[in-house]
């Protein structure tokens, strides 16, 4: 079959398993459309009450007893948490029944999936895979508009750099460059799908002091500009509709009153035309951050600082009207806050698109292409990240297996955000997948041995135990649930939580090999098991198919592929650790000396790198060409690289390139990834792989926040993770007339 005609065949799959409301891509419109919209936007808010305009700046949870009324009323303009279809076609029917009757925005934490699951976004972001991810978020935009719900609180593309973090799960890790393209990935595929995207937290809410939530952050404008900042841009560039403000204090600026981020830089610098809602319940924290002594001031100080839409903190829908008409509060500022909302509204096409049918809503959910679709994430987001050859399991030699660990059959995965009441099939399990997997031949028993999914206890341990002393290779699949990860929950022992430490000491005594498979949100320090088991298989909670991904991982029916998103640390104390650190005046050297930039009691180097991880065949990287030695300063660099597969398996790899400027105006970091390319190969199979960076993509932000592109000389490093070994380097011209 013709590729063009397998193209046309899935694509039509793909479409008839979606029912039309579902089928609304959202994006901002252009030329007439625009003009035509900005036109109406206006009208409206000629003919809008005082009343009317704070409703549409007002956001409201569902909750029991929730009174359509004042919907009708035109006082509630939006909402957020409904899931179940009739109650969301009942609600955007009250907003029809309103005078104006402008479409609500209904929002929802979408965060890995509506139905679905994926993998934890840095799950996805272990894939390396753009087109995955954004096909990822493509189906759970599709499966939210398929219940009516139009907007979604993600992607959220905060940095990951401080693991004690909870809620770095949400985000694409450590890496700038790959949270940019991620981010911009998620936001494509969201809004392709109906849902329109809100990019958040801005700004610098992953970099909250020792990784503790909500907590302040201090960023130089350097690394704002660097490192922070960059993924919004990236999926604001990809047409996202809204933004959600931090919680926390930046700069000693709570970033819900940040009115140089969220007006001066958003606005006017990168032409933000969307709207941007406040976090739960974050306008009257602001008294709480002591900046406001009431909630009347609160409001007034989000609202000029650039805050459209007051989520749960109802704030604005107590005080708005009041300060207006009190002249404490510009009704220009009412007006222009509007305006970005129901310009929102109106580019989506919310008010155009059909509604819901209730009772066909939910025949849309884990339709078959969008579980093939979790399954192919899934697969691409397991990091295989030590092997002494136990694995792939072999039938002829392992006649039994057993599966120890609660994490290997709850009924769903579950993140705290994940929407109650929206219907899901049973997950396979862990073992019974990998029954099915070995065969007959081999006997798979299972038991939990800790009570709760977080191992907080023991369950019937001596079970567990004598389940494992009489198998050939127990598999233990651990982790972080529950409370330990996600919003609210850092923590400062990167340890299993609970007992499971014990039950994996207790494994790892019975003498049989241990293959441990962690479900964690965020790396953990695992340096006291490396030699002590046979194999870690790392998933960030993996989704509707991880059960089944992760027993064909296990057993060799998918290489895995997936890479580290993250450093993972040897220990708490070496945090922060990441690879695009600046270099020291004293840096470690091999015979480690007192007085470098050093620990006395750990390495620098993290115990598994950015970038890394293994197959179960060999990848050689050779041949490094720099086709362009000299980089005319408005051109790019062109670098090429043969990759081999080396060993007896098909597999995929994810080719790296870093780039470092070793002399510049200011310390400029070790390494930068700068390009990346996931290619399959088969077995003898190599390839030729040639990256493009744009001269553009060299520079730096100074400290008074102006991109800065140096001329000179730039190495380069590629291959398979952030310690990539083949080197080359080019020149940079200075630009034409330049000095
Ligand atoms: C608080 C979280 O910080 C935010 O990301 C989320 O969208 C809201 N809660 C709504 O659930």
């Amino acid at each position: 079959m013709s590729r063009s005609i397998l193209a046309f065949l899935v694509s039509a799959l793909l479409c008839a398993a979606v029912p039309a409301a579902a089928q609304a891509p959202m994006q901002w419109q252009t030329g007439r459309a625009a003009a035509a919209i900005e036109a109406r936007v206006e009208r409206l808010i000629r003919q809008m009450t005082l009343e009317e305009k704070v409703g549409q700046l007002h956001l409201y949870g569902r909750r029991e007893g929730f009174d359509y009324g004042e919907i009708r009323a035109g006082r509630i303009g939006n909402v957020m948490n409904f899931v179940d279809p009739a109650e969301v076609a009942a609600v955007q029917k009250a907003a029809r029944e309103s005078r104006l009757k402008i479409p609500l925005l209904i929002g929802l934490d979408a965060v890995h999936g509506v139905s679905t699951y994926f993998p934890l976004p840095l799950g996805q972001a272990a894939t390396f895979n753009p087109a995955l991810v954004e096909e990822a978020a493509l189906w759970t935009g599709r499966e939210a508009r398929a219940l009516g719900i139009n907007w979604t609180f993600a992607p959220m593309v905060d940095m990951g750099r401080d693991p004690r973090w909870g809620r770095l799960l949400e985000g694409a890790g450590e890496d700038v460059f790959l949270s940019r393209i991620m981010a911009a990935a998620r936001t494509r595929g969201y809004q392709a799908g109906g849902a329109a995207a809100t990019v958040k937290h801005f700004v610098g809410y992953g970099a909250g002091e020792a990784g503790r939530d909500y907590n302040t952050a201090w960023i130089p404008a350097e690394q704002l500009h660097d490192i922070h900042l960059p993924p919004f841009r990236a999926s604001i560039d990809a047409g996202a509709l809204s933004v959600m403000a931090a919680f926390n204090s930046v700069n000693g600026v709570p970033a819900t009153a940040h009115r140089e981020m969220l007006t001066d830089l958003l606005r006017r610098n990168w032409g933000f035309r969307g709207l941007v809602v406040s976090d739960f319940g974050s306008i009257p924290e602001l008294m709480a951050h002591g900046i406001a002594a009431d909630e009347a001031e609160a409001a007034r100080k989000a609202l000029a600082a650039g805050i459209d839409i007051d989520m749960m903190g109802f704030v604005y829908s107590k005080h708005l009207a009041a300060e207006v008409r009190a002249g404490r509060a510009p009704i220009a500022q009412v007006d222009e806050a509007v305006r970005r909302v129901l310009r929102v509204k109106f580019h989506a096409r919310m008010d155009e698109i059909a509604d819901i049918d209730p009772r066909t809503a939910e025949s849309a959910l884990q339709s078959p292409p969008a579980l093939d679709a979790a399954r192919r994430a899934a697969r691409e987001s397991i990091i295989l990240l030590e092997n002494d050859g136990i694995l792939p399991l072999d039938p002829a030699r392992v006649r039994s297996v057993a599966v120890i660990g609660a994490l290997s059959r709850p009924d769903q995965e579950r993140v705290w955000t994940d929407p109650a009441g929206v219907p899901r099939k049973p997950i396979e399990a862990m073992d019974a997948a990998l029954a099915r997997l070995l065969g007959q031949g081999v006997r798979v028993a299972f038991q939990p041995g800790v009570s709760t999914y977080c191992g907080k206890e023991f369950g019937d341990r001596a079970a567990a135990i004598e389940a494992a002393a009489a198998a050939d290779v127990i598999v233990a699949k651990l982790g972080e649930d529950c409370e330990f990860m996600g919003e609210g929950a850092s923590r400062t022992r990167l340890t299993l939580p609970g007992v499971q430490d014990q039950l994996l000491d207790e494994l790892i005594g019975t003498g049989k090999p241990v293959v441990l498979v962690l479900a964690t949100g965020r790396p953990l320090v695992l340096s006291h098991l490396k030699g002590r088991v046979a194999a870690i298989v790392q998933t960030f909670h993996a989704g509707s198919e991880g059960r089944a991904a992760i027993a064909e991982v296990l057993t060799g029916a998918f290489n895995p592929s997936g890479k580290t998103p993250m450093s993972f640390p040897r220990s708490v104390g070496q945090i922060p650790v990441y690879y695009d650190h600046l270099p020291t005046g004293r840096p470690e050297t091999p015979g480690r000396f007192r007085y470098e930039s050093i620990f006395m009691d750990e390495s620098n180097l993290p115990l598994y790198p950015f970038g890394f991880g293994l197959s179960y065949t060999r990848f050689g990287f050779s041949d490094l060409r720099i086709e362009t030695p000299v980089v005319a300063a408005g051109g790019a660099l062109t670098a090429s690289v043969t990759v081999a597969n080396l060993g007896g398996r098909e597999g995929q790899e994810v080719a790296q390139l870093y780039i470092r400027q070793p002399m510049a105006r200011i310390s400029r970091p070790v390494r930068q990834l700068k390009g990346f390319q996931k290619i399959a190969l088969k077995p003898g199979e190599s390839r030729k792989v040639t990256f493009t960076v744009p001269a553009t993509e060299l520079g730096y932000h100074d400290a008074q926040g102006r991109y800065v592109v140096e001329p000179g000389r730039f190495e380069i490093h590629v291959g398979n993770s952030s310690l990539a070994e083949l080197k080359g380097e080019f020149q940079l011209a200075r630009p034409q007339g330049g000095r």
